[in-house]
């Protein structure tokens, strides 16, 4: 099935984004609102991180920070992804951020999910400011994976899979959470994720990320190789 659509495509520089985010946050928690931001995992968002962990003027009193997705894993894991934002950006922050929800991997899967849903508002269809995506050369998402029965997911907000790669099991933002974002920034870099995102515009079906490039505001940001 063709489904020709256009997604706002540009390259950036890490400072170009890193700049941008720090305006929209700026923005909003200026009158008090809260900010509320979804990070991906993997190696892709490292950069832009890192590079937003070093600015110093930024309140991030009402800043809100959520994990899209994570590998059942220990939180000492080396592919925990909360290990890896802590790492990379939180720990490095002047202050803390107002919240910071993730996936409690030491709880059993289940009651994980169940922890991590009580912090969303499902009935509040702007409730992420930003989300962070990165994407597979599979054309997977968060931990949305090909042929992955999550992917018909469209009440709730979480999900579980048996498809990650590295690690099987994943707990995960599903399409009705990410849909709920002012923005979502899809960060994709090497040609062979451009080529991925190229098949995708056209064929949508195909592709986990076919979905999110659909949505009116998602925009792909092809980072430059460093
Ligand atoms: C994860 C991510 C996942 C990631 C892609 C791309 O938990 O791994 O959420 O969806 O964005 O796998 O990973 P890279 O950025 O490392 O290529």
């Amino acid at each position: 099935m063709n489904n020709s659509h256009y997604c706002d495509t540009k390259e950036e520089s890490i400072d170009d984004l890193s700049h941008h985010i720090l305006r929209r946050i700026k923005e909003r928690t200026h009158g008090g609102e809260i900010f509320r931001i979804a990070l991906s995992g993997g190696s892709t968002p490292v950069p832009l991180y890192k590079a937003l962990g070093q600015e110093k003027e930024i309140n991030w009193d009402n800043v809100e920070l959520f994990l899209v997705d994570e590998r059942y894993v220990s939180f000492e894991n080396e592919y925990s992804n909360k290990k890896m934002i802590e790492e990379m950006f939180i720990k490095h922050l002047e202050g803390s951020p107002k919240k910071w929800v993730f996936f409690n991997t030491e709880l059993p899967a289940k009651q994980a999910l169940q922890d991590y849903e009580r912090q969303l508002d499902p009935t509040n269809k702007e409730f992420f400011d930003l989300v962070i995506l990165g994407m597979g050369t599979d054309g997977h998402t968060a931990s949305l994976f090909p042929g992955d029965i999550l992917l018909q997911e469209e009440e709730r907000w979480v999900g579980k899979s048996e498809m990650g790669n590295p690690i099987a099991k994943r707990l995960t933002l599903t399409y009705p959470a990410i849909r709920s974002s002012k923005e979502i920034v899809i960060l994709i870099k090497g040609e062979e994720k451009e080529g991925v995102v190229s098949d995708a515009l056209l064929n949508s079906i195909n592709y986990p990320i076919g979905k999110i490039l659909a949505m009116p505001q998602a925009k792909v940001v092809r980072l430059q190789d460093a």
